[in-house]
């Protein structure tokens, strides 16, 4: 084989997907965003007014969606039912109730399998929290990646405030944990660091310091 399955998990707004994207693009390996389609199939849920508790209709729901990831030049593009959703699942009404879809089981074992597919015979580079214990347990490479819940907080509220999107740190602050808390206590694959995966702490560390040591652990494959 002359790939590998890259899996990089952790919390909310820890870096996972500034870092895999740029892994994907050095290897030419393919991004999978898994949050995003946790937050696809929330906004259609939240869209027809469904009560995000109920999960045989969510799970309705689920099996008549598509989602669809695909890349556009340089970015990540979402499709829901081939519309285009790419910033209408980052608003913080799909964001604040995207971990009460998650947590239903029959939701999750459906999107694992549909992650699982899209990761089969080719190089990867997922993200997501159950990716290391549940999606690609046999991934050669497995990352975890945290980062104090101020420094999380404080990079995302720079990045709003970059995009000219309005933003309160002590909003974002209080919405990280909340998300974190939900996700680390739910019953199915809650985010938990896989037992062989290497933690990085990142509250100190660069983009392209991360970066670097990723790409040390898959030069170790080959
Ligand atoms: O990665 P992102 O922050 O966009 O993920 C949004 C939410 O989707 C998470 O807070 C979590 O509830 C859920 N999720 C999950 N399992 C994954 C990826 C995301 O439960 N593999």
């Amino acid at each position: 084989k002359d790939y590998i399955a890259i899996a990089i998990d952790g919390p909310a707004a820890a870096g996972k997907s500034t870092v895999a994207k740029i892994v994907a693009e050095t290897l030419s390996y393919v991004y999978i965003d898994t949050g995003a389609m946790y937050r696809a199939i929330t906004l259609k849920a939240l869209q027809q007014d469904l009560d995000l508790n109920d999960e045989a209709a969510i799970l309705e729901l689920l099996l008549h969606t598509k989602i669809e990831l695909n890349k556009q030049e340089k970015s990540q593009i979402v499709l829901l039912d081939n519309e285009d959703v790419t910033n209408d699942i980052r608003t913080s009404e799909v964001t604040n109730n995207v971990s009460y879809v998650a947590k239903l089981p029959k939701v999750r074992k459906e999107m694992v399998e549909r992650q699982q597919a899209l990761a089969d015979n080719r190089g990867v580079v997922m993200d997501g929290r159950d990716i290391g214990t549940h999606v690609l347990p046999k991934a050669e490479v497995k990352i975890f990646l945290v980062a104090s819940v101020d420094e999380r907080a404080k990079r995302r509220h720079e990045e709003n405030l970059k995009r000219g999107i309005e933003s309160s740190l002590e909003e974002l602050t209080r919405e990280i944990e909340n998300r974190d808390f939900i996700d680390s206590k739910r019953e199915t694959s809650p985010l938990i660091k896989a037992d062989d995966a290497i933690e990085l702490d990142t509250t100190s560390l660069s983009i392209d310091q991360v970066v670097q040591e990723i790409l040390n652990e898959v030069n170790r494959y080959f």
